[in-house]
């Protein structure tokens, strides 16, 4: 047999390298490369040899398909981010930091499925059965018919698992699971890869759904996740800020459903608890009109959310003056800097600009640009937008607002919350019986004038 040749894995993007090196040459990225056996079996690096396979049949695209059996565990945010439900033989990945609540998440779906019929087991490799028992019980899931193991060697879970055919396995997590025909550490790229491949295989073959815990930390340290991304059907992020209350489960990949849509969860002594309308608790702390702080109409998902967005713009000596975002991307907040001193002559050479969405939520549809924007006008000028005001639009390099998607939802949702008065681009329409105020920009020059002429 020919003897197993090492090679060299980035943990960030998969490249596959002949010699060790600190930098990844095909991402670019620092410390990530390690050392792993590469298998002497399997078609890489072989090619097909001689052996002819057999035919395989092809079907017409037309053939209708019966809408996919899915089980619903009842709590809502948790089924609406699955796209409806749980699909039997899917395999899911919930990244996210650690401590952030990925297993108090999993264990309180767990048991909401098992308490709709679906047979559900845990397997924890980080914790003892005692302390999952001891979680379950503070989460006031004592009695759940869930069953528990706590263990690593994936050749006795699948074997377990191949026995009980359960409907949902929940593996906690995927960095703590070995196989004793890999050679590498525990939590190495090389095993994470190959103990993924064996439950994404399980999970298919026997129609067995099975959700990966994943350890990822911002910065995408910590081998591991990204790497099996592609493996499964659907990949879940949970996140949020530490010291904040909301919890974020946002979909950014799913076979299954539509891709970031989000489901709210708020932290409590006991567990998670569904937030169901978000706007309602974003907006939350808001009482008088504030400097600096405008209200965004946004869309996560297939669904409307208003946030609060907070600018503070303070003077700075420095050369080059801080800018700081939480929530949104950094980049983007340059670009809007940029236009506002391009094209409506507002230099922020001077100052310093601190840029934060409350509650935790990170957004990236560019229809906060208008949002942003004016948040960072109105602290700028210390002018506070009445409070019953909400903005959306995209900015385009040259000034002008273009217009944004399902507007009208985001008015709706406006509404329903107690707005009056809509700031847009000039596209959008209204519909006359919506009974709110509405104020249309063709560009960025003209919202600044009529808004914060008064000092401009
Ligand atoms: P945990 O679920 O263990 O996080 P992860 O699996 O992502 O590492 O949660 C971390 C800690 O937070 C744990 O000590 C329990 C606590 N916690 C609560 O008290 N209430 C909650 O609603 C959640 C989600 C966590
Ligand atoms: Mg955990």
């Amino acid at each position: 047999m020919a003897r197993n040749a090492s090679q060299f894995v980035c943990s960030e993007c998969g490249a596959v390298h002949k010699k060790w090196s600190g930098r990844c040459d095909a991402c670019g990225a620092w410390n990530t490369i390690s050392e792993e056996v590469a298998l002497s079996s399997g078609p890489a690096g072989r090619g097909l040899g001689r052996k002819r396979g057999k035919g395989i049949e092809l079907s017409a695209l037309s053939a209708t398909e019966t809408p996919l059996p899915r089980a619903q565990s009842g709590i809502g945010e948790f089924d609406r981010v699955l796209g409806g439900g749980l699909v039997p033989g899917s395999a899911i990945l919930v990244g996210g930091d650690p401590g952030i609540g990925k297993s108090t998440l999993l264990l309180q779906a767990a048991a909401a499925f098992a308490g709709q019929g679906v047979s559900a087991i845990y397997v924890s490799g980080e914790e003892a059965a005692a302390q999952v028992r001891m979680r379950a019980q503070r989460l006031g899931l004592g009695e759940a018919p869930v069953r528990l193991a706590a263990e690593t060697g994936l050749r006795d879970i699948l074997t377990t698992l191949d026995r009980e055919r359960p409907g949902l396995v929940v593996i906690d997590s995927i960095q703590t699971m070995w196989l004793d025909n890999v050679e590498s550490a525990p939590g190495s790229v090389a095993q994470v890869r190959a103990a993924a491949h064996e439950l994404v295989g399980f999970a298919k073959r026997r129609g067995v759904s099975v959700v990966l815990v994943g350890h990822v930390t911002k910065e995408g340290q910590i081998a591991g996740p990204r790497v099996i991304e592609h493996m499964v059907d659907t990949v879940l992020y949970f996140e949020g800020e530490r010291g904040h209350q909301f919890r974020i489960l946002r979909s950014v990949k799913n076979r299954f459903g539509p891709a970031d849509e989000i489901g709210v969860f708020e932290m409590t002594g006991a567990g998670l608890g569904e937030v169901v309308n978000p706007s309602a608790l974003f907006l939350a702390e808001r009482e008088q009109p504030a400097s600096g702080s405008v209200v965004f109409a946004g869309i996560e998902g297939t669904r409307p959310v208003l946030v609060e967005i907070q600018a503070l713009v303070a003077p700075s000596s420095l050369a080059t003056p801080r800018r700081a975002v939480v929530g949104w991307d950094g980049g983007r907040l340059a670009m809007i800097l940029a236009v506002l001193e391009a094209r409506c002559g507002m230099g922020f050479s001077g100052h310093e600009v601190y840029l934060n969405i409350a509650g935790g939520l990170r957004i990236s549809e560019p229809a906060a640009d208008l949002a942003v924007a004016a948040a960072i006008l109105s602290a700028r000028h210390d002018i506070a937008l009445p409070t019953e005001t909400v903005v959306f639009g995209e900015i385009s390099l040259s000034g002008a607002l273009r217009p944004v998607t399902q507007a009208d939802a985001r008015i709706k949702e406006a509404r329903k919350l107690g707005f009056s008065r809509i700031i847009a681009p000039s596209q959008v329409k209204m519909t006359a019986d919506s009974g709110m105020c509405i104020e249309r920009f063709g560009d960025l020059t003209g919202f600044v004038t009529t808004l914060f002429a008064p000092v401009g």
